[in-house]
């Protein structure tokens, strides 16, 4: 199937009332599949506002999609921060979330609830999300909730842990790993989670624990039976190198295609036909004139082009 958009017209929707947790839960009520993607800056934001997806989060993927480290363990809050900042500025509607970094949330509910207040006050996130639905992540989720910051929770592959769950591969393959699963996402909805993300475990799994959510659960790599689903901004549009997880679907090949934005301004460049006469700028006659005398040079050369206007 595919899926490569071959004319496709962005939402015209003006009157576009900015998301928030109510439209959230009625769209879920109502059946309406939620979009979410993923954004780390700017550009990003607004590509995603525009496109008119209900909620953009600022993951901690950005820590490899754009800040080029080869997993999410080792971002700290200050990078993200940036990040999420970026991000807020390019976000007129959809509803944001800020993940969490590794480490910045486990050691206790206070570090926890400080570390969300700072994506809150300082990033403008309309929430948080943090990863795992163990005893710790519970508890810190139950803590942020009670400050009074929305949190989404993140089960089954949960990339910051990945090393424990024995590299990037699909969760709740056996029985016993999917009744964990299960329980971990009963947990953090009764915490007081608005949503939880599922990644990378079987559909029939899935299946059998939607009717148990009474919040919106969204899916990467999770099947067709989640209330949304969410990618990530850089390998839906492809703005990265290889092939990705199994759960991807490219919509566009932008790394490939900046490459030959680049190659081609090089090119310009060095058979000198960028800059052209028309990307100049101009000095009257007489102020060039003056300015080649400071250097006792005679007036403006005929053949000096672009010179005078
Ligand atoms: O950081 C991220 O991009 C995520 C999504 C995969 C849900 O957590």
């Amino acid at each position: 199937m595919s899926t490569m958009p071959t004319t496709m017209h962005l939402p015209q929707d003006a009157s576009r009332l900015p998301m928030t947790l109510p439209r959230l839960l009625e769209k879920q009520r109502r059946g309406e599949p939620l979009v979410m993607v993923t954004a780390y800056d700017y550009p990003s934001a607004r590509a995603a506002d525009r496109a008119g997806v209900d909620l953009v989060l600022m993951g901690d993927s950005g820590a490899m999609t754009v800040l080029g480290y080869d997993s999410t363990v080792a971002v700290t809050p200050d990078e993200l921060m940036v990040l999420a900042k970026a991000t807020r500025r390019g976000l007129q509607t959809p509803f944001f979330v800020a993940d969490l970094p590794f480490g910045s949330y486990e050691v206790s509910d206070e570090q926890a609830v400080q570390t969300a207040f700072r994506f809150v006050k300082e990033a403008g996130a309309d929430a948080v999300k943090l990863e795992g639905g163990g005893e710790t992540s519970v508890r810190r989720a139950r803590a942020i909730v009670n400050a009074g910051i929305p949190v989404m929770g993140h089960v089954g592959l949960t990339p910051q842990t990945a090393t424990a769950l024995g590299g990037y591969k699909a969760q709740g393959k056996s029985a016993g790993a999917a009744v964990k699963i299960a329980h971990e996402c009963l947990a953090l909805q009764e915490a007081g989670c608005f949503s939880i993300v599922f990644e990378a475990i079987p559909s029939a799994v899935t299946e059998v624990i939607m009717p148990m959510m009474e919040i919106p659960v969204i899916g990467i790599g999770a099947g067709p039976a989640t209330d949304g689903q969410v990618l990530v901004f850089h390998d839906l549009l492809g703005i990265r190198e290889g092939r990705g997880a199994k759960f991807v679907q490219r919509y566009a090949d932008l790394l490939d295609e900046m490459a030959v934005g680049v190659a081609a301004y090089a090119e310009d460049v060095r058979a000198k036909r960028y800059p052209g006469p028309e990307h100049g700028y101009a000095i009257e006659v007489g102020e060039l004139a003056d300015f080649r005398a400071s250097f006792g040079l005679s007036a403006v050369e005929p053949d000096v082009e672009g010179a005078a206007i």
